[in-house]
């Protein structure tokens, strides 16, 4: 398993824009509105080996905690037999090779990331013709109510509006975390005045049993046919 660190993943990604680019993109990856997080957030990478479906887990995550929720997916799949590659959205070259793939994100203002939109733009032509599967973690769900439930799903709209043409064949809301210590200054403000009066407190909301069981029940049948 790879984990690589933001730092590590602005300093990469500045490099790569500056080879492309030119010299201006340096400004632009100091800038990113990912270096505003703080550093110590890890992105999970990882592969398992099978002669089964080949499966791709891709996800968009800016303070972490959405990886471990896609490695909790992408681990059910390998022990299903399936061949399966997690990984960050932005690292992710070539989806040609794969028989389906998952695609999550964290949310921000009610939004999937737009990283993760666009990933799914990018390769629309291939999406729409292998089974495709969203997730998302947010803390709307904090709360297991009918509302909550509706309004998690709606934070869908986004991607599902900007690439219609990609039908995905289940789409699931999970809760997820919120940490203070892995959110800058301004970031750190408007979270605790937005939560303190929704009521979140700060805390660890995965279900991680929920989160493979769905894998399981629901993700992997739907994946697992042509
Ligand atoms: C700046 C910011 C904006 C957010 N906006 C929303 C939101 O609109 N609705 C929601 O339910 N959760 C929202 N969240 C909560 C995140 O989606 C949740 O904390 C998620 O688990 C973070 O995943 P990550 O650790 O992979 O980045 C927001 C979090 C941040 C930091």
């Amino acid at each position: 398993m790879k984990q690589i660190t933001r730092r590590q993943f602005v300093a990469k990604s500045s490099m790569v824009a500056t080879g492309l680019i030119g010299a201006g993109a340096i400004g632009f990856g100091v800038i990113s509105p990912r270096s505003v997080f703080a550093d110590d957030v890890k992105f999970i990478e990882s592969s398992c080996e099978s002669r089964g479906r080949k499966i791709l887990v891709a996800y968009e995550s800016y303070c972490g905690s959405t990886s471990k929720v896609a490695q909790g997916i992408a681990d059910v799949f390998c022990k299903q037999g399936a061949k399966v590659d997690l990984k960050h959205i932005e690292n992710v070259i070539d989806i040609s090779s794969y028989d389906g793939v998952v695609i999550g994100s964290a949310v921000k203002s009610a939004s999937w990331y737009p990283s993760a939109i666009s990933f799914v733009k990018k390769n629309q032509n291939q999406l729409k013709q292998i089974p495709v599967i969203y997730f998302l973690t947010c803390l709307a769900l904090y709360y297991d109510t009918e509302e909550a439930n509706q309004t998690a799903k709606n934070y869908f709209n986004g991607v599902l509006n900007e690439v219609p043409e990609v039908k995905p064949r289940e789409m699931q809301a999970f809760a997820g975390v919120l940490d203070y210590s892995k959110l800058n200054m301004m970031f750190k403000i408007v979270m605790k005045s937005k939560m303190k009066k929704k009521g979140i407190p700060e805390g660890d909301f995965r279900d991680f049993e929920k989160i493979q069981s769905w894998a399981l029940k629901t993700a992997w049948p739907r994946l697992a046919t042509s």
